[in-house]
């Protein structure tokens, strides 16, 4: 790894003034998405799975070395690249091409055990054993804090995006280390109009040697004179190689990163040139930099939205979307018709978000051989529960630090997905014996509207992650309470159902899903047999008889279109989540909040209608349309549970070492 090159400081003094302002140069310190010279990076781990294998094992880093689940690869080290290992092939194909190559099997849960663990056999056994990735979760975590270690603790702003991945936004830091270098910066304007220009900057102060630069825009030339945001970039690539160099020396995994003005192109940037090297996206070279894929290799591109895109306009290349006028894109819809003609400029805003927390969990596991009985399945949720559970308390649900509000069974048969969800009494201390009964009870849901077996896929999820009760009676306290008498009516009479909604309910979802699905988080696993994901959209829809009367009361960027007009003016961005239920974007950190809002307004308006609709005795009441078990009594939760996962950036085959 290169040593970060001495910042030659000032004079001789270029000529010529600089485009930026005093007012832009603060926006830096203030880390504004709209700054002009905001610094991005992103960072992702080499071969992830393979290095952490590779560390683990001490086995030296020239060695080729592939992860395996079951018999394909899931990661390949660069060393066994050459030989044309890859993540399409199997094992034993691999072995073929690179007879030395190690093949180390995922740890796996086995049924019965209590803890993950290293199985020889492991490969052999997917019927009854469970992938874990438990041991890159911890790895990911210390990775993480290395990387927070690494900045001044006032200026950073760290996103995990993935479980090798992360983005930093270096702007406020790198203003910081700009006012120290440059005198003339930090004595600040002349006259007290922040809108003049900055002074001209030290031709001297660019030294780009240890970095993989993008070639200029066509109009530009490495003559034409550097600016303010040249020397930002520079600084926040020095950043970033100390900080991967204390990666690497701390816990000897290597990175690529890429340096750039927003995370798309600092994502693309840190795929440009790997392993263990970083790339400089400068603004003036982003038109050349982004002319040269395809435009499906953009985040949020590469799935349904991408092929929408590719169908509509023939075309895959950035470089021809330029040629078409906004108006057509629009055709996309007028939100993502703009986002997209932005997104291709490089014009790109969405803040690196420092919330890291999870907002939810998974544990799945998928069937081949499918599995046959009730008996079977809870077999599996005994495996879920206790692989949740785990990384539960790592969160801190023990000490009540944070706690999941709702658990979820994900159940599919054929091509038929079913979710079923519960709140999680919230008055208890989480137990696995407790999240295993209540998936017990959700899997005897699905079981009971039958067509449950042969099931070729079965997950639990916890998700809707909140600090610890607090005094607070916003929309906490009053889904602490309709979760109380929730809980005590599942406990009661067992947890209901409305199976006549179900079908029309999933039916419904899956036709209106809209953009939604185009933006749905990627999974970090193959076959997702396992993840974590930063924020899920809640698909549940439960129904507790027993409801609250009204909804509460959230601030108005929450509130659901009609009753509020902040969610209108929001533009999309590349992080922006979209309800399909109010056809709006909204920023990312708002979509649990929001959809909490609409849980708590639906709880009320069934509270709503079933008092409207209540006969005044309980003798007239309609007999239940299907009882679950005994003394059970219908209200509703289902919902579709396909979710699109981009499965992620695949290598880019970018010429040019
Ligand atoms: N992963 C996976 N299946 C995929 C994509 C990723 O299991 N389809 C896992 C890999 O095992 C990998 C980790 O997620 O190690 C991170 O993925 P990614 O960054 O895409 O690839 P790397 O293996 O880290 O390789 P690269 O050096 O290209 O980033
Ligand atoms: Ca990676
Ligand atoms: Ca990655």
């Amino acid at each position: 790894m290169s040593s970060s090159q001495p910042f030659v400081a000032s004079s001789p003094i270029s000529a010529h003034r600089s485009k930026f302002t005093w007012k832009q140069l603060h926006q830096l310190s203030q880390s504004s998405p709209n700054c002009p010279l905001r610094t991005v990076s992103h960072c992702d781990l080499d071969a992830f799975y393979a290095q952490c294998e590779g560390v683990r094992l001490g086995i030296a880093p020239d060695q080729p070395l592939a992860v395996q689940q079951w018999q394909s690869l899931i990661a390949v080290n660069y060393p066994a690249r050459p030989f044309g290992v890859g993540r399409h092939i199997t094992a034993a194909e691999a072995k073929k091409l690179c007879p030395e190559l190690i093949c180390q099997h995922v740890a796996t849960w086995k049924e019965g055990e209590v803890r993950w663990a290293y199985h020889e056999d492991a490969f052999k056994q997917i019927a009854t054993h469970k992938v874990s990735l438990d041991p890159y979760r911890t790895e990911s975590k210390k990775i993480f804090a290395v990387i927070k270690e690494q900045l001044p603790p006032s200026l950073q702003r760290v996103e995990k995006a993935g479980i090798d991945e992360f983005f930093v936004d270096l702007s406020a830091q790198v203003h910081s280390i700009l006012l120290e270098r440059f005198p003339e910066l930090a004595a600040g304007p002349a006259s007290s109009d922040i809108t003049d220009l900055l002074p001209p900057l030290p031709t001297t102060a660019l030294d780009w040697s240890a970095d993989h630069l993008v070639d200029l825009d066509e109009n530009e030339t490495e003559e034409d004179n550097p600016d303010w945001d040249d020397v930002a970039m520079l600084i926040g690539s020095e950043i970033m190689r100390g900080v991967r160099a204390a990666v690497f020396e701390k816990l000897k995994y290597t990175c690529s990163a890429g340096i750039a003005k927003n995370k798309m192109l600092a994502k693309l940037g840190s795929g440009y040139k790997k392993p263990n090297q970083q790339t400089v996206v400068r603004n003036r070279a982003v038109q050349h930099f982004l002319n040269t894929f395809k435009f499906t290799k953009i985040r949020n591109l590469g799935g349904k939205l991408g092929d929408e895109v590719v169908a509509m306009f023939n075309t895959d290349t950035v470089k021809d979307l330029l040629e078409v006028p906004l108006e057509q894109l629009k055709k996309l819809g007028d939100d993502t018709g703009i986002w997209l003609h932005r997104l291709v400029r490089g014009d790109e805003h969405s803040e690196v978000n420092p919330r890291t927390q999870i907002k939810s969990m998974g544990s799945n596991k998928a069937f081949r051989p499918a599995i046959n009985n009730f008996e079977q399945g809870v077999r599996w949720l005994r495996i879920f529960a206790a692989d949740i559970f785990s990384r539960c308390v790592e969160e801190g649900v023990l000490e009540n630090i944070r706690k999941p509000k709702t658990v979820t069974v994900h159940h599919r048969q054929g091509n038929q997905s079913k979710s079923k969800g519960c709140p999680i009494p919230q008055a208890k201390t989480l137990s696995e014996e407790l999240l295993f009964d209540l998936a017990k009870n959700l899997l005897a849901q699905v079981a009971a509207e039958g067509k449950a077996w042969p099931c070729i896929n079965l997950g639990l999820n916890v998700s809707g992650f909140e600090d610890g009760v607090t005094g607070n009676m916003g929309i906490d306290g009053f889904l602490v309470r309709g979760e109380a008498k929730a809980a005590r009516l599942a406990s009661s009479s067992g947890i209901q159902d409305a199976s006549p909604e179900s079908e029309p309910s999933v039916k419904k979802r899956r036709t209106t899903l809209g953009i939604q699905r185009f933006f749905a988080p990627r999974e970090d696993s193959k076959d997702s047999e396992q993840g974590s994901k930063a924020s899920e959209p809640e698909s549940i829809d439960h129904s507790p008889e027993d409801a609250i009367h009204s909804a509460p009361e959230l601030p108005p960027h929450v509130l659901p279109p009609s009753a509020q007009g902040a969610a209108h003016l929001f533009q999309p961005t590349i992080d922006s989540y979209f309800c399909r239920r109010c056809n709006k974007h909204m920023p990312k950190e708002d979509e649990i909040e929001h959809n909490d809002w609409h849980f708590a307004s639906d709880l009320s308006n069934e509270f709503r209608e079933e008092a409207r609709t209540r006969p005044s005795t309980p003798a007239q009441r309609p007999a239940p349309k299907k009882a679950l078990a005994k003394g059970r009594r219908p209200t509703g939760s289902s919902a579709s549970g396909s979710k699109n996962n981009d499965k992620g950036q695949k290598k880019l085959a970018f010429g040019k070492s």
